[in-house]
């Protein structure tokens, strides 16, 4: 799992996921591989906010921007539970791949829909609102992400948002554009009427927002 730098206390970190419970065979072997190459997913103690914060609004319908290879797509398949929905939705049709043999062995591939393509595009393909949003693409694309996202939440439902913290780098240095993608996505949720918003600083910071 990626260790992250100067949000949390290593020592307090390493506490906190040794606290974590055993995964399942699939999710482990998903942690694993990521962790083997570079694969940046949210590891099991942020998926466990996700899986918490859907299950306390009874999401339903969950719309995912920037998939990868499914470890968060799985989480939230489980949140849902059985007739719920998730998109996963992702640039690589590579990853999706992966992500189905993955989706079919967690038990979970009736209720996601693959989508490839860009996450920002796509969302304009389907109608409806939906419960909870998961966003979590190239960081450059942030304020755009929110800008399509957003309106797309019912009232009560959730934007959740992976790397508010960017590695601390958002309250240091850096000018580089997703450095100040995320700044400009972290002004935008904290100054929008829509929302109220969190950052928790767990691992590389977690936003959630709050539709009103
Ligand atoms: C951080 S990873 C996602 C990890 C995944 N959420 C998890 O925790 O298991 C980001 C993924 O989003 C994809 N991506 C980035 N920007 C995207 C976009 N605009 N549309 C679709 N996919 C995007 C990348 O190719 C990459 O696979």
């Amino acid at each position: 799992m990626r260790r992250m730098n100067g949000i949390t206390d290593k020592d307090v970190e390493r506490y906190m996921d040794e606290l974590l419970p055993a995964r399942d065979d699939v999710l482990r072997e998903m942690e694993e591989r990521a962790e083997r190459e570079s694969i940046p997913i949210i590891g099991p103690a942020v998926a466990r906010v996700l899986y918490q914060y859907a299950r306390l609004i009874g999401a339903r319908r969950v719309f995912e921007m920037g998939s990868a290879i499914g470890y968060s797509t799985i989480w939230l398949a489980r949140a849902v539970g059985e007739g719920g929905k998730v998109y996963y939705t992702d640039g690589s049709r590579r990853n999706a791949d992966d992500a189905r043999a993955y989706f079919e062995r967690a038990g979970v591939a009736d209720r996601i829909e693959i989508l490839v393509g860009d996450s920002r595009d796509l969302i304009d393909t389907l109608e409806g609102e939906f419960d909870l949003i998961f966003n979590d693409v190239d960081k450059h694309q942030y304020p755009d992400a929110f800008r399509k996202a957003a309106p797309r939440i019912r009232s009560g439902g959730l934007l959740v948002t992976d790397n508010a913290l960017w590695y601390g780098r958002v309250a240091r240095e850096g000018t580089d554009p997703d450095t100040e993608g995320v700044r400009e996505f972290n002004r935008l949720i904290y100054s929008s009427d829509d929302l109220y918003s969190v950052i928790l600083p767990i691992r590389d910071g977690l936003a959630v927002c709050l539709k009103r």
